[in-house]
Parts: C-alpha cells; sequence; structure tokens
C-alpha cells in the first residue's frame, strides 16, 4: 500500500515507468516516509495543467502593432504580444545571439494597473506630483487577471522557450517573480532549461512601509537564473559587495591570504599589501525600491530601480552584448542597457507603456524610426553590435 501510494505520488504525466522508489523497512511510520531515490533528468518533475503545450513554435497568429529601430541601430523596441514579437526576433540576426533576457511578467496577482499620469493630456504640462495617489489622473496600464494558475504558467512558459532560442551558449535569462509564484516557475524553467541550467535564485530584498497584518511582512521578490548552456563559459564579470563590519574592523581594506598548516588545518590569515574589491557579490541583494520622489519614476506600475537592473546587466552582459526584455514596461532595462554600452531589444503590449518607454529613452538621446519588418518580417534587419 505505501509503496503504491509513494510511487502514485511521483508518477508524472507523459512518463513511460515510474521512477524507482526505496521504501524504508521500518514498520508503518517508515513506509509512510518512504524515500524517493533519484529521478533521472528525462524523467524530471514535470507540472502539469490542463491544456499544456510550452512547446517550441514560432508560428503566431497576434500582430505587432509598431516595431521601432534605434537610428544608431543599437535598439528595438516592439509595441504588440510578446510571443509575436519573440517569435518574429526568431528568424532575425538575434536568434541565438542574447545574451542578457530579463523578464518580469505580470506576477498572477488578478489585478489590473494602471498608470499615473506625468503630464496633462493636452497642455503637455507636467501633472503635480504631490497629494495623494488616489487623486491623481491615471490611465490603464496592464491586465493581470488569469482565469487559472494554469493559463499563466502556460503562457509565460510560451515565451520561455521563444526566449530560449534568442539566446547566445554563453547567456542566460532572468525571471522576476514573486514568492506566490516562484516555485511554479522554478520548476516550468527546469522543465524549459533543463534543472542543470539552472544558476541562480536570488533574493531581492527591499524595505517598504509597513503593512498591518498578521505575518512576517513581505519584503522580498525572487530572480530566478538559468543559462542557456550549462557546458559554455557563461558571460560573467564578477562583483563585490562591501566587506562585513567585522572583517573591516579586523583586516582594514586589504586582501586577505588564506594560511594553512603544515597538517592543511586552516591558520590565521595574513593580510596582503593588496586593496581588496570586497567579497564576490551573494545571492541576497538590498537594494531600495522607487521612492515617491525618485526622479526614476516614471509613473508606470511596477517599475524597477534601475540598481537592480544595473547590477544584473552589468554582471551578465559585455559591452556591446545584446540585452532582451520582452515585459520592457517603462523601459528600465533597456535605458539601463543602453547607459551601459549594450545593445536592447524590448517588447510592450501596453501603449501606455511603449509611450513611457519610447520617451525615457529618447531623453537618453536615443532615437527611433520605424522598422521595416512590420511590412516584411523576412527582411527584418538585424540589431548592429556597437563597438
Ligand atoms: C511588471 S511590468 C514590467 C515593469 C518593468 N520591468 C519596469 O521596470 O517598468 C509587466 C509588463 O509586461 C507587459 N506584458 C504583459 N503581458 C505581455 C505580453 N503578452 N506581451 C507584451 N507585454 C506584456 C505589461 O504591459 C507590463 O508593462
Amino acid at each position: 500500500m505505501g509503496r503504491h501510494l509513494a510511487n502514485a505520488a511521483v508518477r508524472l504525466r507523459g512518463e513511460r515507468a515510474p521512477p524507482k522508489v526505496r521504501l524504508s523497512k521500518s514498520g508503518a511510520l517508515g513506509t509512510r516516509l518512504a524515500t524517493i531515490r533519484f529521478v533521472k533528468r528525462d524523467e524530471g518533475v514535470r507540472l502539469s495543467w490542463q491544456g499544456k503545450t510550452c512547446v517550441f513554435d514560432p508560428a503566431t497568429t497576434e500582430e505587432l502593432r509598431k516595431v521601432l529601430v534605434a537610428q544608431d541601430g543599437k535598439g528595438r523596441l516592439y509595441l504588440g504580444d510578446n510571443r509575436a514579437a519573440l517569435a518574429s526576433m526568431t528568424s532575425t540576426e538575434l536568434n541565438g545571439r542574447v545574451s542578457l533576457a530579463y523578464l518580469d511578467p505580470p506576477f498572477l496577482t488578478n489585478r489590473a494597473f494602471e498608470a499615473i499620469e506625468q503630464s496633462a493630456p493636452e497642455s503637455g504640462k507636467r501633472v503635480v506630483r504631490s497629494g495623494p495617489l488616489k487623486a491623481r489622473p491615471k490611465k490603464f496600464a496592464f491586465d493581470d487577471r488569469w482565469a487559472s494558475r494554469g493559463e499563466y504558467l502556460e503562457a509565460l512558459g510560451q515565451r520561455l522557450v521563444l526566449v530560449r532560442e534568442l539566446l547566445a551558449p554563453h547567456g542566460s535569462v532572468v525571471i522576476h517573480v514573486d514568492p506566490k509564484t516562484s516555485h511554479y516557475v522554478k520548476v516550468l524553467c527546469d522543465e524549459i532549461f533543463g534543472d542543470d541550467a539552472f544558476a541562480s535564485e536570488i533574493i531581492w530584498r527591499y524595505r517598504r512601509w509597513p503593512s498591518k497584518t498578521p505575518n512576517f511582512q513581505r519584503v522580498h521578490d525572487v530572480l530566478l537564473r538559468y543559462r542557456k548552456d550549462p557546458k559554455a563559459a557563461p558571460r560573467w564579470n564578477q562583483p563585490y559587495e562591501p566587506l562585513a563590519a567585522s572583517t573591516l574592523a579586523t583586516w582594514g581594506t586589504k586582501k586577505q591570504r588564506a594560511v594553512f598548516e603544515d597538517d592543511g588545518r586552516r591558520a590565521r590569515s595574513s593580510r596582503t599589501e593588496e586593496a581588496t574589491k570586497g567579497v564576490p557579490m551573494g545571492d541576497v541583494w538590498e537594494i531600495g525600491v522607487l521612492a515617491p520622489i525618485s526622479k526614476e519614476r516614471t509613473g508606470y506600475p511596477s517599475q524597477k530601480p534601475e540598481a537592480l537592473l544595473e547590477r544584473l546587466v552589468s554582471a551578465l552582459s559585455d559591452p556591446g552584448d545584446i540585452v532582451l526584455d520582452p515585459y520592457a514596461g517603462s523601459g528600465t532595462t533597456l535605458a539601463v542597457a543602453a547607459r551601459l554600452g549594450r545593445s536592447f531589444v524590448g517588447c510592450d503590449a501596453s501603449d501606455v507603456a511603449f509611450e513611457i518607454a519610447e520617451k525615457r529613452l529618447a531623453t537618453a538621446g536615443i532615437c527611433f524610426e520605424a522598422a521595416e519588418e512590420l511590412a516584411a518580417p523576412a527582411s527584418a534587419k538585424g540589431l548592429r553590435r556597437s563597438a
């Protein structure tokens, strides 16, 4: 009976044979605590939902509404569904050349989001940005309402299989989600990229106004990083963080050298004359959310701080590389990528987001013209690499 139940629990859709299960021999309790040995990768754990496909399929009936290309050839903006945009990119020079794809999809909140108007529509004058949020003019930005979790995961999975094609062998994808969704997305990514392609789960810890809730305050998001090809050397520029106060007090800002006794045991480290860069960055990042009066604020909902994107773009791409953001929103990733000398490709289905992103990039000196590919997809010209 115990064996039967344990087998049933790990038997998954589409598998030919159930994975091997070893049962403890010690009595009833031992039987309930059956230990599952190992599941081979090709028999891996899979999420299942009604209508699941998530296969690579560049055919789409969705139409793009606008495609703009930066006049210097180093950026692109797509207005429309990102599945259509990603699918069309797979038949251009972008395919297999993206170093970093950052995805900040809606978080399955079952809410519609509004943007706060930054300028009065007719007068072009800046709207006063003080006063209660509720009183300020707003317009619809994007919808995060879904029929089910399955529908959400299906939509994300369909985009991820296209993103995987676009990545260079050295490239990686970072998916930004919250703790209510991250465990589902992680299993989905294990399936699409392979569990050996999993690189990091980054916790972005922020401080915000406390809520009156009988629970620990929710103060983090989750960023999942997967590599395209775990056998290829990854794009990686080592970031550092400051030394701990106790280390600074003992060692100052000079590098330490590990010292070992003759028998191999660690002895007290010695100080060198070389200045330390800090400690290699960990996977818990404390970065402030955008302050209500921050200059970065565009009024777009769910806008992420540039400091977060700077860290990702600098670590995971080189100058001249291509950075992709298919859920671009207000264009944070694109603005940061351009500032750091990367080429960028962004897409958003929201007119409001597209307009804000285009303006934001124009402020950074990037001007766009209409691309040819809306009229003739096959003639799409690829991105020029910057020097
Ligand atoms: C969380 S916001 C991104 C915010 C962005 N990181 C920023 O800093 O402004 C998610 C964005 O995904 C866009 N989006 C959702 N589904 C989409 C789809 N299928 N195709 C294109 N864009 C989509 C929404 O319009 C929204 O702007």
